[in-house]
């Protein structure tokens, strides 16, 4: 299929799917081999066939949506990030636990891809802040809707491209060399907990001290469910509590309960009772 054809396709099929094409606009090649495989499999000749199939058949509706995971990720994506939560974000948080006679932080990574993401909040949390907070233990609760990303997380095994802008004593320490993988340790894995859910049908139990969803609501989702996504997302942070879009992204017109605490590194607090000015 020709790329026009297919930006054509996905301009049309995206908003039936409540996504939206600017999201995919960067990254569509990727979308467009697994449709064009998916035809083949069909035994279809073309996308114009595709669409009377999606027509004949509404559940093919349900395949189209998973063609349309974008899964890139590696570790200690956008540094600025990290280092920001490591430094100023992370400790605030964890002095409200300590504040409400709490002993777990918890943490949702929402769309977490291979495991990259939680488990860079694991080690990061292992070798900065877990000597600093000896009573505090965390708990990382890990979701995706792709069963293939929800299998590599739990296998933990790496290829060094994903891991190489991650600090190198970290890494160091972290991972075991097996032939060219790079295997999590065990101990860094033991506090991330992965659920495979869509997240907009469910989302983990209780409440949370950081959530992060960088990179999936507020870049392929539409306007309407971004804002509903992100109603639900605050509904299950504490007051005071963070959550961390993608550098990229940037919260829905209408977002509320929020505010601005680090803007360049995409970082917001719950407004709640609790006003530390330690925090900013
Ligand atoms: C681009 S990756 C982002 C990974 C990580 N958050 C990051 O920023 O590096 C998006 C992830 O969201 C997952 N995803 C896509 N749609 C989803 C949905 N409806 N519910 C949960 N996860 C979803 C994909 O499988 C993929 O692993």
């Amino acid at each position: 299929m020709k790329d026009e054809q297919c930006v054509r396709f996905l301009q049309w099929a995206l908003p039936l799917l409540h996504m939206r094409w600017p999201g995919f606009r960067r990254v569509r090649k990727q979308v467009c081999k697994r449709i064009d495989s998916r035809m083949r499999d069909l035994s279809l000749a073309g996308i114009d066939e595709y669409k009377v199939y999606l027509h004949d058949h509404p559940d093919e509706w349900v395949e189209l949506d998973a063609l349309c995971r974008i899964t890139i990720s590696r570790f200690y994506r956008d540094q600025g990030v990290f280092a920001t939560l490591q430094q100023r974000v992370l400790p605030a948080l964890a002095r409200q636990v300590l504040d409400r006679s709490d002993t777990l932080f918890r943490v949702w990574s929402a769309g977490c891809g291979s495991g990259e993401e939680p488990y860079t909040l694991a080690v990061l949390w292992a070798m900065e802040l877990q000597p600093q907070y000896p009573n505090l233990s965390i708990d990382i609760v890990a979701t995706d809707a792709d069963p293939n990303m929800m299998r590599r997380a739990r296998d933990a095994g790496y290829k060094f491209g994903s891991l190489k802008i991650m600090p190198e004593s970290w890494r160091d320490r972290a991972f075991e060399i097996e032939g060219d993988n790079y295997c999590l340790r065990l101990e860094y894995r033991r506090c991330v907990q992965l659920l495979p859910q869509d997240i907009r049908q469910e989302q983990p139990e209780g409440r949370f001290d950081l959530v992060l969803c960088r990179n999936l609501v507020f870049t392929y989702f539409d306007d309407a469910l971004q804002l509903e996504q992100l109603r639900r997302i605050v509904d299950a942070m504490h007051d005071g509590a963070a959550l961390v879009i993608g550098i990229q992204e940037k919260l829905p017109d209408g977002a509320k309960g929020l505010s601005v605490c680090f803007d360049e590194q995409r970082i917001y607090r719950k407004n709640g009772d609790v006003v530390d000015p330690k925090w900013i």
